[in-house]
């Protein structure tokens, strides 16, 4: 605003009429600068292993754990809808203080993907969140020391052999979720060793510890049995530098995208990493943002449908190239 003209040299009411450009819908079509398109849209997908029907998540109406049949069902609809890409979580049988099945080439998530790659691989982008904490027993996203802390170090060997598993079972893009010190750099560096040069990363740089995950851990089964995340995730309250800073140390080490969590408690943040770089800025519009609007909508408080959209716009224009959204489908749908 300090290099406009004062207020006094603009034209004013009556010369001035904002509403000009807002009287008719092709005028607003027209002018609107802020546009959704399907292939921007990531829709995040839970498989479970060991289970004969997809199993409803009682926090998110309309969410489920699939099976690996259901689950490539609602691959496909996400394909034809136009979706641009489909991130998986998975929720293994066996759990272990390393989470085993995390890098287990026989694991779920990597059993999934060698079924969707050979025939939905080449119309959207196959993606994994890669972290432990769907794995472990303890639901901590790392390996634990003898006093209970998540060790940073130790952790990132076991997200590089999970980001390895899942590039070879057909991830085309690895997103390291686990917020662990050097995880970008250390999982570049295990793909390149291994044949994976040309996958690239999609970081979740500015994650913050947040209440609004609380569905997801549900639909994960990865809610810490202890304790709490506030020691590796960003604090809510913490400065916008922060986040700005883990979003540089990432592309440092390698990031080929970098992601906001959650979306819109987050639009100040969001915006100021558009701000700052050249790289596509995804938003992950989470669990807890799901549940309220389907809750409301439920009740009948709210117009479900109006406030998606009005939400998903909201992202967009504070910056998101891409958007992890539950409704990816839907809304895929709606826009075209
Ligand atoms: C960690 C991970 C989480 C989410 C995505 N990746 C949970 C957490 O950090 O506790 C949350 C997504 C959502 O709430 O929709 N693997």
């Amino acid at each position: 605003s300090r290099n406009l003209p004062p207020a006094t040299d603009m034209a004013q009411f009556p010369v001035a009429r904002p509403r000009r450009l807002r009287r008719t819908a092709p005028l607003r079509r027209m002018v609107a600068g802020t546009r959704l398109h399907p292939a921007e849209l990531i829709l995040p997908l839970f498989v479970k292993e060991g289970i004969d029907e997809p199993q409803p998540v009682a926090s998110m109406p309309g969410v489920f754990q699939h099976t690996r049949d259901s689950l490539r069902k609602a691959v496909h609809e996400a394909a034809e809808a136009g979706v641009g890409g489909v991130i998986l979580f998975g929720v293994p049988v066996h759990k272990d203080a390393r989470g085993s099945a995390a890098d287990d080439p026989e694991g779920i998530v990597q059993v999934a993907l060698r079924d969707l790659a050979a025939d939905l691989g080449d119309q959207l982008v196959l993606m994994t969140d890669t972290c432990l904490d769907e794995y472990t027993d303890h639901g901590h996203c790392g390996l634990l020391t003898e006093t209970g802390e998540v060790d940073n170090d130790a952790t990132l060997e076991r997200y590089a052999s999970a980001a390895v598993a899942q590039a070879a079972a057909g991830s085309q893009v690895i997103a390291p979720s686990g917020m662990m010190d050097g995880q970008v750099g250390a999982i570049r560096a295990a793909l390149d060793a291994e044949g994976f040069a040309e996958i690239p990363i999609l970081a979740y740089s500015a994650k913050y510890a947040s209440g609004f995950y609380g569905p997801f851990r549900d639909a994960a089964e990865c809610a810490p049995q202890f304790g709490d995340r506030n020691a590796y995730q960003q604090d809510p309250a913490g400065p916008i530098g922060e986040a700005l800073r883990e979003v540089r140390l990432d592309l440092a080490e390698g990031a080929d995208a970098v992601m906001v969590k959650p979306a819109l408690a987050y639009l100040d943040v969001l915006s100021q990493v558009r701000a700052m770089v050249e790289v596509p800025v995804a938003a992950y519009q989470v669990s807890g943002e799901y549940a309220m609007v389907e809750a409301a909508a439920a009740n009948g408080w709210i117009d479900r449908e109006r406030i998606i959209m009005e939400s998903l716009i909201a992202i967009r224009r504070a910056g998101a190239d891409l958007i992890l959204t539950y409704w990816a489908t839907e809304v895929a749908r709606t826009l075209s």
